[in-house]
């Protein structure tokens, strides 16, 4: 017995045309409705042809097509038809994509301390760092070949002090800045020696986004942009800009980078710290957003210690790109993660390690 469906076939058939002539024209309406589409988008981008008219002609062709075509006309000259009609927009879009990102591609760089290097360095070297041994550098203030030799040589004494006042931070920024330059990568990604990057995601994000391009990619830790007054030419001037908090990680492309160079370059970076008073992410805003007027684009998946860890929803985990943590009065900030204890993994680095990438040798009931 037939069903609803079939019976309504069969009548289309008998009364007006068989299905092959049938298929034709659906072929040659959603050539029509792509045609127009792909008009919209081309007219979009290039300002074109006014989309009304174009498509009154496709729709007239369709009309023209369908009254006067045989109706035998075998499909390949429908297909045809279609590519006809079409050709001539769809290059247009064809350059949308940009190019493909890998690791190589990619910069990192961790400001650390020489007492830090025994705290924080070794958790970094058994973890993230091995998703990355040739990318990541290290940048202190001190010459320690135990780590030179743990890294692979990737330790660079920035001969910046070893303080933390704001000149000993935009010293090593200058460095970390400079020596990036020297590099053929493009992308510059700077981040702490608390963090933990998450590397394969970090890649695929920068795949999202052209190295030609301009981009200041980061996360603000404050609700407003900062707000400074400026002595401009004897005047004193309120300006306001965002800033990627240097502890959460942040991202430039080669092409913003390239044009930071008269203001950042060869140790610049840190006489324009200088002249604004303020630590080394502030300068990194002030030069990008307010003096090259290029805004941040913000990350969230890019995590300070100034956020609590655990807001991040287990089940977004995979998704972020850098977390880390810090110790405020008795409370541990950390990413909240089942896996080690407590006693053994006190950040939760190795626990999210594992979580992430389970086949790394200590990871308990590895496959
Ligand atoms: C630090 O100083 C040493 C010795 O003078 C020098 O070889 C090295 O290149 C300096 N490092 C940087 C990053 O300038």
């Amino acid at each position: 017995m037939p069903d609803g469906d079939s019976e309504v076939i069969s009548e289309t058939n008998s009364a007006k045309m068989n299905l092959r002539n049938r298929k034709s024209w659906q072929i040659l309406s959603c050539a029509a409705v792509f045609a127009y589409s792909t008009l919209l988008v081309y007219q979009t981008f290039s300002g074109g042809a006014p989309a009304q008219e174009v498509l009154a002609e496709v729709k007239l062709s369709a009309k023209t097509y369908r009254l006067e075509r045989n109706l035998a006309e075998d499909r390949s000259s429908v297909e045809n038809d279609i590519h006809e009609l079409t050709s001539e927009v769809v290059p247009t879009t064809a350059t949308v994509k940009p190019p493909l990102t890998t690791l190589d591609d990619v910069f990192i760089s961790v400001k650390t301390t020489k007492n830090y290097h025994t705290k924080r360095l070794p958790i970094i070297l058994k973890t993230w760092f091995q998703l990355a041994r040739k990318q990541i550098w290290f940048f202190t203030d001190t010459d320690d070949r135990e780590f030179q030799t743990k890294t692979n040589g990737h330790m660079i004494n920035t001969n910046c002090s070893s303080s933390h006042s704001r000149k000993a931070l935009c010293c090593k920024m200058s460095v970390e800045f400079d020596t990036f330059l020297k590099t053929d990568k493009k992308w510059f990604c700077h981040f702490d020696d608390d963090n933990y990057v998450n590397v394969p995601r970090l890649v695929r994000f920068l795949g999202d986004y052209n190295f030609r391009d301009e981009w200041y990619l980061g996360k603000p830790s404050i609700q407003a942009p900062l707000e400074i007054i400026k002595k401009e030419k004897k005047v004193l001037k309120k300006i306001k800009f965002w800033f990627a908090t240097g502890g959460a990680g942040f991202c430039l492309s080669r092409a913003l980078a390239l044009r930071m160079m008269p203001v950042a370059s060869e140790g610049r970076f840190i006489s324009t710290g200088e002249r604004i008073r303020l630590p080394d992410d502030v300068t990194m805003g002030y030069i990008i957003e307010h003096l090259l007027k290029q805004p941040l684009t913000v990350v969230d998946q890019f995590h300070s210690h100034l956020e609590p860890m655990k807001f991040i929803r287990r089940d977004t985990i995979e998704d972020q790109i850098s977390f880390s943590y810090a110790k405020s009065k008795d409370e541990w900030n950390v990413v909240k993660i089942d896996g080690f204890d407590e006693s053994e993994d006190q950040y939760r680095f190795l626990s999210l390690h594992c979580f992430l990438f389970p086949y790394f040798s200590f990871c308990p009931g590895r496959r």
